[in-house]
């Protein structure tokens, strides 16, 4: 037997396979967010939360897929910002703070959105978005649209959850949950710079949950209360910050076209002075074209030095870098942050797709292989042990799991099974049929061009592990 570097041997197989004389008939996909929440739905990705209760508005639970696409935008973030790096070290830093903290950031008085309730139909808007929003008569109308819509004055609502601290219930015991987590990391400032021996330019970045009491969530989970944001705050010289500014943002671009959004889909914005956050100096947003339209993907800003100085002056410790020759200043501070909620539902958006193939419509995610939930399916042709398939591909199972996420499915045809993996976007399927048994080859099947080829069984590990190191682009949708 012969085989080529990547161990392919051929294409021979005993069953109806895809890629022969295909017929896929390739159509422009709408790509809606009802789409997209069906399959998350259908898949469990995504479940609503509290379901058998009547569910909570806007809360979601992630279901087995969802938490394993989770955790890949987690764990490539980290690699991106902390493990390929030397300038930045990671944090995790506590949920409830010492109240005085969010007194310091401004966060008590200025972490509002501007709200007007009408008198008519009990409720409550967001001031800046009352033309998108739905008032709750029928027919439908925008709050404020006609003369029956009796709006209050615009009251400032705060987003800060709150609770208590301990048995007492009174104001000295009152805390709230963390709205952002980049609080975490000023004040910890003094004690990364000792103890990690850095020097501005470095940086300190943390992923954890973040609370916000939001009026108007939705989309699914583009916007919700309880979200998972990855930050990281990177303190340079005061008149270096627009250099580093300007490279934070081409960075994060960079970061998400790695990972296959397609860049068409991608742009940046700058704020205009008016919606800037109350610590910002300036802030761009890489926004992406979600089928909701242009929304904000991830935010960089330019905090200058607002935080440092604010719990310098409240708390009477000094944040500010001293140097060996005695220079002394307070560093400025550029901000990436992301949750990764919106990098999901990127992601889903982007990779979603739909083709008729054989006359039978698939739907499939294209995601990034280092994206992808499970990296590759192992599938015996026939799943009765006494057809000799099952140890075969049991083996190569437990081989593969020992290295990457894998998933052995022997459950329904060998067509709906490959519809299936499509779904949750696994790349590739190796199966496991009447030939392995007589030559010890199995058949790989790409996801995106659906061709399959032949590899000698144990070459697949390598196989695997080369194609998941491969450079990847998104290939072009249905
Ligand atoms: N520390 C800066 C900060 O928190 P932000 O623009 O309010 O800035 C940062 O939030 C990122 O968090 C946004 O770019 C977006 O990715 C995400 N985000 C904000 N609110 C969210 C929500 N309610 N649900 C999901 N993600 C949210």
């Amino acid at each position: 037997m012969t085989c080529s570097s990547t161990g392919v041997v051929g294409t021979r197989g005993a069953y109806p396979r895809e890629a022969d004389n295909l017929s896929v008939v390739a159509e422009t996909t709408e790509v809606t967010m009802d789409k997209i929440v069906s399959l998350c739905r259908r898949r469990g990705f995504v479940f609503p939360s509290s379901e058998i209760y009547g569910g909570l508005g806007s809360t979601y639970d992630f279901g087995h897929y969802g938490v394993l696409l989770r955790d890949n935008i987690r764990s490539l973030w980290l690699r991106a910002m902390v493990r390929e790096r030397d300038d930045i070290v990671a944090l995790d830093s506590a949920v409830i703070l010492n109240p005085k903290v969010w007194e310091a950031s401004g966060h008590v008085t200025g972490f509002t959105d501007p709200l007007v309730d009408c008198r008519t139909c009990k409720l409550r808007f967001r001031e800046d978005q009352l033309a998108s929003a739905q008032c709750g008569r029928k027919p439908s109308k925008h709050p404020g649209e006609t003369p029956d819509c009796d709006l209050t004055e615009a009251r400032l609502f705060n987003l800060m959850f709150q609770t208590q601290v301990g048995a007492l219930e009174d104001a000295s015991s009152a805390a709230y949950l963390r709205p952002e987590t980049a609080q975490g990391i000023f004040i910890n400032f003094k004690n990364v710079l000792q103890l990690a021996r850095r020097k501005p330019p470095f940086g300190i970045a943390q992923i954890g949950k973040a609370f916000r009491n939001e009026i108007t969530p939705g989309n699914f989970v583009f916007r919700v209360r309880e979200f998972e944001l990855m930050e990281m705050e990177y303190f340079v010289p005061p008149d270096e910050a627009d250099k580093w500014h300007r490279y934070w943002i081409e960075t994060r671009l960079n970061w998400f076209l790695k990972y296959g959004l397609r860049e068409s889909m991608l742009r940046v914005r700058e704020h205009g002075e008016d919606e800037r956050s109350h610590y910002s100096t300036a802030t761009s947003d890489i926004e992406y074209l979600y089928p909701i339209g242009w929304s904000e993907l991830e935010g960089i800003a330019n905090r200058g030095d607002y935080d440092l100085t604010q719990h310098t002056e409240h708390s009477g410790t000094k944040l500010e870098y001293v140097g060996e020759g005695g220079e002394r200043y307070t560093p400025w501070v550029i901000e990436p942050a992301v949750s990764i909620e919106r990098i999901f539902v990127a992601l889903l958006a982007d990779a979603y797709d739909e083709e008729v193939v054989e006359e039978r419509q698939r739907t499939l995610l294209r995601l990034h292989p280092a994206m992808a939930p499970v990296k590759a399916a192992i599938l015996p042709l026939i799943s009765k042990e006494s057809a000799g398939m099952v140890e075969p591909a049991r083996k190569l199972y437990e081989e593969l799991r020992r290295h990457h996420l894998v998933e052995y499915d022997d459950g329904g045809n060998i067509g709906r099974r490959y519809r299936r993996q499509d779904e949750i976007g696994t790349p590739w399927a190796f199966t496991i049929d009447d030939v392995t048994l007589e030559d010890g080859t199995v058949t790989v099947r790409d996801r995106d061009t659906l061709a399959q080829e032949r590899l000698p069984l144990e070459g697949v590990r390598a196989w695997l592990d080369d194609a998941l190191e491969r450079p990847w682009t998104p290939p072009p949708k249905g």
